[in-house]
């Protein structure tokens, strides 16, 4: 496999075509566009994702009424999550339950009891809160992008 890619690589390279390079984003299948913490944090208070979060270290406007648990995000960590993960846990939060060291009732019948946002968050609302999120998150490591440019 590995001298299969090799062969594949050299053979792009003669034929002058740039081969991935390993090391950048060859195993990121998705890239998303930078977002803006600051915003993210008006969208986190926007959507009242304080209903049921508070952020360590910061305080927030209180949400309109409060939910049923109450969950701190950021902060140090022992687990560090990674940027998908991060991402993964704002738009599908069934995937994999976060753990549970409160004993809150955080699922029901193995959902999350988090709200779905699919329909309601942008994409750029979804970029802004992940950069807001990362950015309270102590060591939270982004991988670096490399973005091909392309010559036509
Ligand atoms: C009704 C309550 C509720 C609301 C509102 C809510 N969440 Fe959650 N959230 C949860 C619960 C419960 C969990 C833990 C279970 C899980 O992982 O889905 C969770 C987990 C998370 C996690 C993963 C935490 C970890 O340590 O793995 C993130 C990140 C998160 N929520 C972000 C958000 C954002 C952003 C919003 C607003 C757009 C939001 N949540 C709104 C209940 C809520």
């Amino acid at each position: 496999m590995q001298r299969a890619l090799l062969i594949v690589a050299i053979a792009a390279s003669i034929a002058g075509i740039p081969a991935c390079e390993s090391g950048s984003n060859a195993n990121q299948e998705i890239v998303l566009p930078e977002g803006d913490a600051i915003r993210g944090q008006e969208a986190f208070v926007a959507l009242e994702c304080t209903a049921c979060h508070i952020i360590k270290d910061l305080e927030l406007p209180s949400p309109s009424e409060l939910g049923p648990v109450t969950i701190t995000l950021g902060g140090k960590v022992s687990q560090l999550k990674s940027y998908g993960e991060l991402v993964t846990s704002v738009i599908n939060p069934s995937h994999r339950l976060a753990r549970n060291p409160f004993k809150q009732p955080i699922s029901n019948d193995g959902q999350s009891i988090m709200p779905i946002y699919g329909d309601i968050m942008t994409v750029t609302q979804l970029v802004d809160i992940v950069a807001f999120l990362e950015s309270k998150y102590e060591g939270i490591e982004r991988p670096r992008y490399n973005y091909p440019v392309y010559k036509y």
